[in-house]
């Protein structure tokens, strides 16, 4: 009996220490039960993982939900299982490629000229750790996306909404950002050898940069914005390093 007390001890020790990881990345559940009606919301890069989580909740809680995607056919398809799923029909997706300037204007300027509010803006959108590649314009493509994208589709709704105030936008970033260094003689890696974590970590750390001056500037005028890291969980994010979907990750993420 005795020889089965060690490596018995040593599996309930893991289980348990993995049920106890689970636990922690997950991070916790929203208990609030407020709802949204009639109030518009903006989620970048709703089709899939946890912006696609997001507008489905707050679809559930009533609100005009604009899922702002760059892939039509997975944006429509989205779109469709979110009102077949919540029964609110007003979920629609519209075009919105982050790593393109001129499709960021005509976004807003569609938005601005189609919907009479916007209350929230869910600045979600993110690709982490792929190849140097850059974007339409010659940014890098994480500072790119993640960062200077949202900067201008922010701007360009800023006047919408403070005239729509009380409004909030919400920028995700995520813990990343502490690893980050912002190297401002060589944004766009021109300079130095490509360091895809470190470029994924730079843009994480301008977005909570950015969001902390935007909140100072916006005082006074009904705006919030905010920052937060989601937690972690299973999605589609680390498309670009086959990291989430390692049996590790599958047992230890959320879906
Ligand atoms: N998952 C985590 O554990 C975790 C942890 C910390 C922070 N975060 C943050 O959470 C946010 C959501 O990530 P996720 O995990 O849900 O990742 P995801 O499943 O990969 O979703 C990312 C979304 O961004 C979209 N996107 C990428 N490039 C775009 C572009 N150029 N224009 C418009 N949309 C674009 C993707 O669209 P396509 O499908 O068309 O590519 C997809 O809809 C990100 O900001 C991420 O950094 C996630």
């Amino acid at each position: 009996m005795s020889r089965y007390v060690l490596p018995l001890s040593v599996l309930g020790t893991a289980v348990g220490g993995a049920v106890l990881l689970k636990d922690f990345v997950s991070g916790g559940a929203c208990p609030s039960k407020a709802t949204i009606p009639g109030k518009t919301v903006i989620v970048t890069g709703a089709n899939t993982g946890i912006g696609k989580q997001t507008a489905l909740e707050l679809a559930k809680r009533g609100g005009n939900i604009i899922l702002a995607c760059r892939d039509m056919e997975k944006y429509e398809a989205a779109a469709k299982e979110i009102r077949g799923e919540t029964l609110n029909h007003r979920v629609n997706a519209r075009h919105l490629d982050l790593a393109s300037l001129k499709s960021i204007r005509e976004f807003a300027v569609k938005v601005t000229e189609e919907e009479e509010h916007v209350h929230i803006l869910i600045n979600n959108a993110a690709v982490m750790r792929c190849p140097h590649w850059t974007t339409e314009d010659g940014f890098e493509m994480q500072l790119g996306v993640n960062y200077l994208g949202h900067f201008l589709l922010t701007n360009l709704l800023l006047d919408k909404l403070k005239a729509s105030a009380p409004s909030r936008i919400i920028n995700v970033s995520s813990l990343a950002h502490v690893a980050g260094h912002i190297d401002f003689e060589d944004l766009n890696w021109e300079k130095r050898k490509y360091d895809t974590k470190a470029a994924y970590c730079q843009s994480k750390l301008a977005i909570v940069l950015s969001t902390k001056e935007l909140s100072r500037r916006l005082q006074g005028t009904g705006v919030t914005v905010n920052a937060l890291h989601p937690g972690v969980a299973r999605t589609e994010l680390g498309r670009h390093t086959g990291m989430h979907s390692s049996a590790f990750s599958s047992f230890t993420l959320v879906s």
